[in-house]
């Protein structure tokens, strides 16, 4: 069956600053370049939701459509511009993908037709109350959820129709696959796939990039 990469790029980039995020260049390339360096030789291929009015920049081998107002509803949009069996929804945020994440989600979504990149949690875990440690959050057990994230497509479609006529909204796709009660394998993530968000972040981006492209 066919693949496709979906990329959600149609945020707005508040918290970071720098006009609309995917844009953003680190190292002279582009965040949303560098995720479909990566895609584009594993799928059939890249579709990205990009905000109202605007164009893919230079050299990113993709498809653009309009997004919506929020994550869910650019990937809802997303989901019904492609015919592929199998998408791999990505964050444009998140910039070093390394390929075999990649690799490793497009062979575990045949098993459940759900399947995320996603850490284990290093740090302690605690629930704050104004300020103040209130208690623990035991961190066994508890993994970081990344993108990308590889589904079924008639699935995912499901979900999103259920959320929709619900009106439950989610951060994240597999979020939506769980809440129905169907499995989602976790699969092994990557520290270099943090998602940019605020300044400091692309300082980061900014080193990662030094080593990723030497
Ligand atoms: O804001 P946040 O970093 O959580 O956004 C995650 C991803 O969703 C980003 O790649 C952003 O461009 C995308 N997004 C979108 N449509 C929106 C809002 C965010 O495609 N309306």
């Amino acid at each position: 069956g066919r693949t496709a990469a979906l990329i959600p790029a149609a945020g707005s980039g508040t918290r970071l600053g720098r006009g609309p995020k995917a844009f953003v260049e680190v190292a002279g390339k582009s965040l949303l370049a560098r995720s479909v360096a990566t895609l584009a030789p594993l799928v059939d291929e890249v579709l990205v939701a990009l905000p109202e009015g605007l164009a893919l920049p230079e050299g990113v081998p993709a498809r653009a459509i309009p997004g919506g107002e929020t994550r869910q509803e650019s990937v809802w949009r997303l989901l019904h511009a492609t015919p592929a069996d199998v998408v791999l929804v990505h964050d444009a945020a998140r910039p070093f993908l390394p390929e075999g994440v990649v690799q490793a989600l497009l062979e575990a979504v045949p098993e459940t037709g759900a399947a995320t990149a996603a850490l284990p949690v290093a740090d302690t875990l605690v629930r704050g109350e104004r300020g103040r440690w209130a208690d623990l959050v035991p961190r066994a057990g508890l993994w970081a959820v990344q993108t990308p994230q590889g589904f079924r497509r008639e699935l995912l479609l499901r979900a999103h129709a259920a959320a929709r006529a619900e009106g439950f909204s989610a951060t994240d796709d597999a979020g939506l696959i769980a809440r129905l009660g169907f499995p989602v394998t976790l699969v092994p993530g990557d520290a270099r796939l943090f998602k940019v968000t605020t300044p400091g972040d692309l300082a980061l981006a900014q080193a990662v990039a030094a080593v990723w492209d030497a």
